[in-house]
């Protein structure tokens, strides 16, 4: 089918409509070749140089009445795993990435860097924010810019949902206490080591002060998938025969990822607002982890070696615990 290209403006950028506007196709191609979802606000604004026919294609994308579940940052190993949680529910759910190679009928592109682009949030009535910059390294090598999608991108974005009336669910981590104790609990003084601990405490302090009953902030420790990238390379190194090097000065309290998406999805469907944490059982090396991971397998167990992090960094906790608190 041939396409029928549309032009606008929207703020300095041109954004193009590509081929006929089918209600299930919701994309547009910005010049950059990267697909955008046009806020259904846009479709109503007066101001703009909207033809009837480009109008008419506007109106298309417009949502049905019934609400559902957004999940910013789909693709992030939480957002994934809560997306297919709620595929088996059979709950409607949509979600967002910053790859338009992703872009589909439910994935939206959406980046936090892009001031231009907006979300159409009054169709949702949950939206589980899990777009962040989550290496704390980065976060603490490259400031300003993790500080723009953790901090000012992301308050900007939930007051956005706040205000449209959307439920929002918050992940934080135990990074915003300082780690000299074990299993802090929810009311412990926080008190991060972190730029990645400091942004999340400043995001929670503004959702407590603000949200009014409308969000919940879920701290977690380590989450295990099997895609967790410490987990790859064991499993790789184990394949080929190589040493298999962890870390016996380094802790951690690793939760299986279906524990933490059962915890969002309780909490979704509660809609209880509050601080709550979940942890693991308890506080290990990654050596321990590692010997627990292999345990079934010998020969990799005869590739495991303790080994000392090279050069302990001062923003990383010793303690990486939280006493589970969750809403009953
Ligand atoms: N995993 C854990 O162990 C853990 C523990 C405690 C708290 N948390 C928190 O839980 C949330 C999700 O963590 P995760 O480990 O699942 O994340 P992840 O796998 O590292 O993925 C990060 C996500 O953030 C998105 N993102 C990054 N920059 C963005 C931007 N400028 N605009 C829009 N989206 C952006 C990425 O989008 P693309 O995929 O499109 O690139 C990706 O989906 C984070 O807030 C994290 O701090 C995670």
């Amino acid at each position: 089918m041939p396409s029928c290209p549309v032009t606008w403006s929207k703020g300095s950028e041109s954004l193009r409509f590509v081929g006929p506007p089918p209600i299930s196709e919701r994309k547009f191609v910005k010049p950059d070749n990267k697909s955008v979802w046009i806020d259904n606000a846009l479709a109503n604004r007066r101001d703009s140089k909207i033809s009837r026919r480009e109008k008419k294609a506007v109106a298309a994308l417009k949502l049905p009445d019934d609400k559902r579940t957004l999940i910013v940052g789909i693709n992030s190993q939480i957002g994934a795993s809560l997306a297919e949680r709620l595929a088996r529910e059979n709950l409607p759910f949509f979600g967002t990435t910053r790859n338009s190679d992703n872009v589909s009928d439910r994935v939206i592109y959406f980046d936090l860097l892009d001031s231009d682009v907006s979300l159409p949030l009054q169709d949702f009535d949950c939206v589980i924010v899990c777009s962040a910059v989550t290496s704390i390294a980065e976060c603490e090598y490259q400031i300003e810019k993790s500080k723009r999608v953790n901090v000012t991108k992301t308050i900007q974005l939930i007051d956005r949902c706040l205000a449209n009336g959307c439920f929002v669910i918050y992940p934080s981590s135990n990074a915003v206490f300082d780690g000299t104790a074990p299993f802090n609990l929810p009311g412990d003084q926080p008190n991060p080591k972190s730029m990645y601990g400091f942004f999340k405490l400043v995001v929670e302090e503004h959702i407590t002060k603000n949200a009014d009953g409308n969000a919940a902030v879920v701290r977690f420790t380590k989450i295990i998938t099997h895609q967790s990238p410490f987990l790859q390379s064991w499993r790789e190194n184990a394949k080929m025969g190589s040493e298999i090097a962890a870390f016996q000065d380094k802790f951690f309290s690793p939760i299986p990822i279906e524990d933490a998406v059962t915890t969002l999805y309780m909490i979704m469907k509660k809609r209880r607002a509050g601080v709550f944490q979940l942890g693991g059982a308890e506080e290990i090396s990654y050596f321990d982890y590692a010997s627990q991971v292999f345990a079934d397998d010998p020969t990799a167990l005869s590739l495991l070696k303790a080994v000392k992090q090279p050069e302990p960094k001062s923003f990383f906790n010793h303690y990486n615990s939280l006493a589970t608190r969750l809403p009953e």
